[in-house]
Order: structure tokens, then C-alpha cells, then sequence
């Protein structure tokens, strides 16, 4: 089919996956139009991890609006004035732990936003069959696998925590719109991605800038949870090739097939981090520290991704081993934006909430 975008509105382009979109689409999906990252700019949000690509396309292919997509004036005006033909949907409140500590947030963004964005579109978009919203969400709205089995598309949703019941009710929005309204979507559920520029709550990020700074890794509860790690440019070219390839109307999972315990994945860490910093491992491996489980923790993701292997002939083209060498470099290497997304707020956050396991 291969569809064809003028100009795409990514959502959440100042976040871990949505920064990597807008590289991707710029320096690897040879796309020719104009992208708009439409982002209000949360704790999650930075945009020096855009600066490369506003240096060198700002104000001609590439514009930055800050926004609240669930503010309704503020998203009409931006779809006025840039006319879009996509919207890529990346923006969510993203973090599992801050879902349990504080849930509306979640509720208001992820879902309330959700909607406001629909709402928008379909208005902008009346009648028209050559536009597209794509959905980005996560596989754990299908909620938690036990020793074997995958999820596949029709796995029927059981949501556990207060973040993936956000991202199911924004998924059903989005199919919603799509049967009632006649709305053209895509949706994607991921499994977990890794990579540069992720805020350094998520695991991989948290426990190598911990390492680094002589820090205690939590590991929660016995350790053995296990998640399938995609590296995050993978991730983008799915939801590209979804974009223009794939079915409107339907979903498609995106995942690494690399299913690993958090506690074998951390002693991966260890020795690339050990490696990297010349430090002996057995130093790093004295920080690990088995703390109070997360209420609720899924034991299992694994993902099935077959329909989007077979019919739209994707594929990972990073090892784990080389995208987890690549992540490691690049916190060694950019430690002033670590230092700079970690300031304030967060650090208050996780100080308290981490003394309070
Ligand atoms: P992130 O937390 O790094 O970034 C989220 C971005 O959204 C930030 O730039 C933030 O400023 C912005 N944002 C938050 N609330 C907003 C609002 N109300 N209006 C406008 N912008 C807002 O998240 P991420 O890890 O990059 O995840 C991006 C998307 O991918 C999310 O929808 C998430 O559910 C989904 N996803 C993430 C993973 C993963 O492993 N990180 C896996 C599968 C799916
Ligand atoms: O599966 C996709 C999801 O992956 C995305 O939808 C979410 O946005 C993303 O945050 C991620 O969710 P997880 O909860 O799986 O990611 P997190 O990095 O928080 O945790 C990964 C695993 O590591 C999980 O089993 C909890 C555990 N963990 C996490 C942290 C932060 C620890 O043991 N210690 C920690 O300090």
C-alpha cells in the first residue's frame, strides 16, 4: 500500500521514544515532509534530546509546539496551522511506578488527552481516507504471562496497573473512533524498549547511571520478573512501517523475541558497564539490593509479532548484545543530560519514594 505523508505531528517527540521517532524519520526512513513534535514538555520531556534535528531542520521541515493534548484550543490551533495528514501518538504519562504513587495523572493524559486528540482529528479530518492517526501503546494492556505463551493480538485486555487501564482505554478510544467515526488508525503494542535518551526511572537507564555513581540496584522482589527487550530504533521502524503498510482499522505487536529476568538482564549491565567504566564487576555486582516488590508487578511479557513479520515483512536489526553496548556508551557519554533530566523534582521523587521501600 505504502501511504504517503506530507506533514506528521508526533506527539510526545520530546520523550525517550518519540526523540528517537523524529531521528529516525529525519536520518533513517528517508521521509521528505515536515514533522511537528507537539509535547507539553513534562518531567519526562526534554527537548535537547531533539537538538541535532532542530539545528539542522528547525523552522523549515522540523517545528516544535508546546502543548497540552488535552488542551482542546491549543491542538485545534496547531492542526489549523499545520494541516497535517498524520499523527503519530507517542505522548503518555509512561512510568509504572508514578501510575501507583499517583494515578490521575495517568487518567488525564493517557486517556482524557487521548481523546481530546481524537476528537480533534476527526473533526479536522471529515471524509478523508488519505490521513492517518497511528496509535503507539504497550503490550501491557494484555496483563501478565505465566511460564509460557505470548501475546498476540487477539489476547483478550486485562490491564493490572493504574498505567497499562490508561493505555487500554486510550486503545479502545482509538479502535472506537476507527468503527464509529470511520476515523483511519493504526495501533502498535510494544513490548519494553531500550536505548539512548530514556529518562533514567526506567530500568536500564537507572541502574547504569547507579553503577556509575556508587549507588544501591534496587531490584524489585525476587528478581525473576521477566520483560522482552526491543531496542528502541527497532520500535520506530515497526511503527513506520505499520504507518504506511499496514491495515487501517488494526493492530500489530512489536517486540524483540528476547525475553530476560530483570536479574539476568542487570548482571548483563554489570559486565558492559564494568567493562566501559573499567571498574571491576564485583564492585557493581556489591550494589545489588533486592528491595519491597512493586504492588501488582507483572510476572511476564512475552509478545508474538508475527503479523507484523509476516505481512509486513519487519524485522530487529539490532542484537541485544550491540544495542545494550550501544545504550551503555551513550550514558557514559552524555552524563551532563542525565544530570540535567534528573535535576529537581524527579530527584525529591525518587529519593523519597525509594527510602520509603
Ligand atoms: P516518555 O515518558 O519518555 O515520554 C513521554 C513524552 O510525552 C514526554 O516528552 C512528555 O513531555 C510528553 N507528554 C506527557 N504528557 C503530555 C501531555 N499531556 N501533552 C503533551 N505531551 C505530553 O515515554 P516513552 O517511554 O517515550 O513512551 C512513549 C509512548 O510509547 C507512550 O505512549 C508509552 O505508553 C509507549 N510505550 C513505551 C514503551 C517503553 O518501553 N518505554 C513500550 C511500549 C509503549
Ligand atoms: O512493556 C512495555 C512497558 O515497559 C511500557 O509500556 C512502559 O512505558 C515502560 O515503562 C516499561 O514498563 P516496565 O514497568 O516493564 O518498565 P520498568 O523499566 O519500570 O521496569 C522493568 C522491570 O524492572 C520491571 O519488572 C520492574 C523492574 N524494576 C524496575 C525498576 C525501575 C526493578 O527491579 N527495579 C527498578 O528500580
Amino acid at each position: 500500500m505504502k501511504r504517503k505523508f506530507d506533514t506528521l505531528i508526533v506527539t510526545g517527540g520530546a520523550g525517550f521514544i518519540g526523540s528517537n521517532f523524529i531521528r529516525y524519520l529525519f536520518e533513517k526512513a528517508g521521509f521528505e515532509g515536515k514533522v511537528i513534535n507537539l509535547d507539553a514538555l513534562t518531567y519526562a520531556g526534554n527537548l535537547e534530546s531533539t537538538e541535532d534535528i532542530f539545528r539542522r531542520f528547525g523552522g523549515k521541515r522540523y517545528f516544535f509546539e508546546k502543548a497540552d493534548i488535552g488542551d482542546r484550543p491549543s491542538v485545534e490551533a496547531i492542526f489549523g496551522k499545520y494541516k497535517p495528514d498524520a499523527v503519530v501518538h507517542l505522548a503518555a504519562e509512561s512510568h509504572v511506578d508514578r501510575s501507583i504513587l499517583g494515578p490521575e495523572a495517568f487518567i488525564r493524559t493517557n486517556v482524557m488527552g487521548t481523546f481530546t486528540l481524537l476528537d480533534v482529528a476527526r473533526n479536522a479530518w471529515k471524509d478523508r481516507n488519505d490521513v492517518l492517526f497511528h496509535h503507539v501503546s504497550t503490550d501491557e494492556v494484555f496483563g501478565s504471562l505465566g511460564d509460557s505463551g505470548y501475546f498476540s493480538e487477539d489476547t483478550s485486555y486485562d490491564p493490572r496497573s493504574p498505567y497499562s487501564a490508561s493505555k487500554a482505554s486510550s486503545d479502545h478510544l482509538v479502535m472506537a473512533y476507527h468503527h464509529t467515526y470511520g476515523l483511519p488508525i493504526t495501533l502498535s503494542n510494544c513490548s519494553n524498549n531500550y536505548g539512548p535518551n530514556q529518562f533514567p526511572e526506567k530500568l536500564v537507564p537507572l541502574m547504569i547511571l547507579n553503577m556509575l555513581e556508587g549507588k544501591p540496584l534496587p531490584v524489585y522482589g525476587d528478581g525473576k520478573n521477566i520483560r522482552d527487550w526491543l531496542f528502541v530504533e527497532d520500535h520506530n521502524s515497526a511503527v513506520w512501517a505499520i504507518m504506511r503498510d499496514g491495515e487501517s482499522g488494526r493492530s500489530y505487536n512489536i517486540g524483540g523475541e528476547n525475553e530476560w529476568e530483570n536479574i539476568k538482564l542487570l548482571d548483563c549491565l554489570i559486565e558492559l558497564v564494568a567493562e566501559a567504566s573499567g571498574t571491576p564487576p564485583a564492585q557493581f555486582r556489591s550494589l545489588v539490593h533486592y528491595v519491597k516488590d512493586r504492588p501488582g508487578h507483572d510476572r511476564r511479557y512475552a509478545i508474538d509479532c508475527s503479523r507484523l513479520k509476516k505481512e509486513l515483512g519487519w524485522k530487529q536489526e539490532h542484537s541485544f548484545d550491540s544495542g545494550l553496548r550501544l545504550t551503555v556508551g551513550w550514558y557514559l557519554a552524555n552524563k551532563p543530560w542525565c544530570d540535567r533530566v534528573r535535576s529537581g523534582a524527579y530527584r525529591n521523587w525518587l529519593e523519597e519514594n525509594y527510602t520509603a521501600r
